[in-house]
């Protein structure tokens, strides 16, 4: 449970993939203050070696920490996927990381295309998710997607370039692997006539859980008057912060945000 009267988290990806997360947790939790940390100079994470994301994923958290945060949201499926276990280690806080929504896809059944990055595919915390849970699952790596995303932000087509996406016939459902993939739900949704699983919503909701801040009938309850009588700030932290915080307003229709 949440004592503090302030709750501070972080929200962190390789670049704005992950501020469809941060907008997830501000509607859910808007009392409180969020500092959204990202690499964006470094795109793609997807196609380094684990170290490489680990050292990377280090140099932006050690920075941000100075800002005493309660959670960390590792808004990313490619960092959670490579070294979550590491950064849990590293830091004192409690750290929510990303995965793949292919446990909710397994349950509506059919056939399924899982896109991911390459480092998530190669990854053993995601191959033993998928064999766990939808072995049926195909897994389709897509190794210039993110860094498309990443760069064309402002003017995604209507209808996908055919050599980004390459998917099996007749899917009924995709699962949005990466959070940058998330900006093309729609494009993908129509282009398929597929069901699309992304997981935010249910990552943010398991900051809540992590935090301790829902009663018995699944309400937000542990928090203090104090921290719920406010809206909580968001600033931005590292990365193209110019452009981090035009798509958190232009794109998501937020507030303005704060300096740090
Ligand atoms: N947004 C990240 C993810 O969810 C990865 C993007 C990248 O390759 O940097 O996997």
């Amino acid at each position: 449970m949440v004592k503090s009267d302030k709750v501070s988290v972080i929200v962190f990806d390789s670049g704005i993939g992950g501020l469809n997360v941060l907008n997830a947790c501000v509607k859910r939790y808007p009392h409180f203050d969020y500092i959204y940390a990202a690499d964006n100079f470094n795109v793609p994470y997807g196609m380094r070696s684990a170290e490489e994301v680990f050292s990377l994923a280090t140099a932006v958290l050690d920075g941000a920490m100075q800002y005493r945060p309660t959670a960390i949201v590792v808004a990313c499926n490619t960092v959670t996927a490579e070294c979550i276990e590491r950064l849990r280690e590293r830091y004192p806080v409690p750290i929510v990381g990303m995965q793949p929504a292919v446990k909710e896809a397994a349950k509506s059944g059919g056939k399924c295309a899982v896109l991911v990055t390459e480092a998530t595919a190669q990854s053993s915390n995601f191959r033993a998710l998928v064999a766990a849970n939808f072995p049926s699952a195909t897994v389709c790596p897509c190794p210039d997607l993110a860094a498309y995303i990443e760069g064309n932000i402002f003017a995604l087509p209507e209808v996908l370039p055919k050599d980004l996406v390459a998917l099996p016939e007749n899917c009924e459902s995709i699962v949005l692997g990466c959070t940058h993939y998330v900006y093309l739900a729609g494009q993908l949704s129509r282009a398929y006539c597929c069901r699309i699983f992304d997981g935010i919503d249910g990552t943010s909701r398991r900051l809540g859980e992590m935090l301790g801040i829902y009663d018995h009938r699944g309400e937000i309850s542990g928090i203090s008057d104090h921290c719920l009588s406010k809206t909580g700030k968001v600033s931005f932290y590292c990365g193209n912060i110019a452009k981090n915080r035009r798509i958190y307003s232009a794109i998501f229709g937020n507030q303005p945000t704060r300096e740090l």
